[in-house]
């Protein structure tokens, strides 16, 4: 049975009387990266943890297909990823224990998939020492490994230099390239342009446009987007 087309309606999250998400309605397709971009607060990490059912909604409708409580197959990879204090490989198969996969086929999964992410020689170190952007990439593979129909990345590459921050690009273009919708939230313009599909830009609790990448950007319906655009460009475009 397909998730997809995920259907948010009316969505409302107010915790303790705060009015986080307020009427958000949106649909999201089974293929390509949508970005969601916003301002800070604007609801962007709470709409992905409720897409994965770790927050439930205060009201409104939400539907993944014709399911109303979260599937199997959906993956989330956090800002900062927590790591078991284990190895690399350990915490990269660690998705798989609960799916019932054996220790063998775990391990020799596990392998295959840091070789991808450019790990395979820091497999047997612990996790708890890599650095920020082999972390994420570790973050990444654990995810990748449960082939999941939808990942959900919040802020991938966020405190990641630009070296760092390309590997976590192409990972994530090879994984949409296997099929797998993706859902990412960025602050970095630039990375938007070089992966969305489609971008849903956020402000207040709502989602204000959902359109394709390029129409965003050249086109902005909104005041608020354009805005949000402008406050962003300008330190890029000077280099
Ligand atoms: N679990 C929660 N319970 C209650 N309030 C929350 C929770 N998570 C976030 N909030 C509040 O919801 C608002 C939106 O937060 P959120 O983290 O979704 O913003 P964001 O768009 O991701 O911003 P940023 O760009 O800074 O990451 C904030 O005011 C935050 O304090
Ligand atoms: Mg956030």
């Amino acid at each position: 049975m397909s998730m997809f087309p995920i259907s948010a309606s009316d969505l409302r999250f107010v915790p303790n009387g705060h009015a986080v998400l307020q009427g958000l309605d949106l649909t999201l397709g089974g293929e390509g990266i949508s970005v969601v971009l916003g301002p800070n607060g604007a609801g962007k990490s709470v709409l992905l943890r409720i897409l994965c059912g770790l927050l439930v909604p205060s009201g409104g409708q939400l539907r993944w297909g014709v399911q109303q409580d979260c599937p199997a197959g959906v993956a989330m990879v956090f800002q900062q990823p927590i790591m078991l204090r284990a190895a690399v490989i350990e915490n990269a198969a660690l998705g798989l224990i609960p799916l019932g996969v054996g220790r063998a086929e775990r391990q020799a999964s596990a392998w295959a998939m840091l070789e991808r992410v450019g790990l395979a020689d820091r497999a047997k170190d612990s996790a708890r020492q890599l650095s920020g952007g082999e972390r994420q990439r570790l973050a990444l593979a654990r995810a990748w490994l449960t082939r999941p129909r939808l990942l959900l990345l919040d802020e991938p590459t966020a405190s990641l230099d630009p070296s760092g921050a390309e590997m976590v690009e192409r990972i994530i273009r090879e994984i949409r390239t296997e099929g797998c919708k993706i859902v990412m939230t960025t602050h970095n313009l630039g990375q938007a342009t070089r992966l969305a599909d489609d971008v849903v830009f956020m402000a207040n609790g709502r989602v204000r446009e959902h359109v394709p990448v390029g129409e965003f950007f050249r086109r902005p319906a909104s005041e608020e987007a354009r805005l949000f655009i402008q406050g962003e460009l300008p330190w890029q475009m000077a280099f």
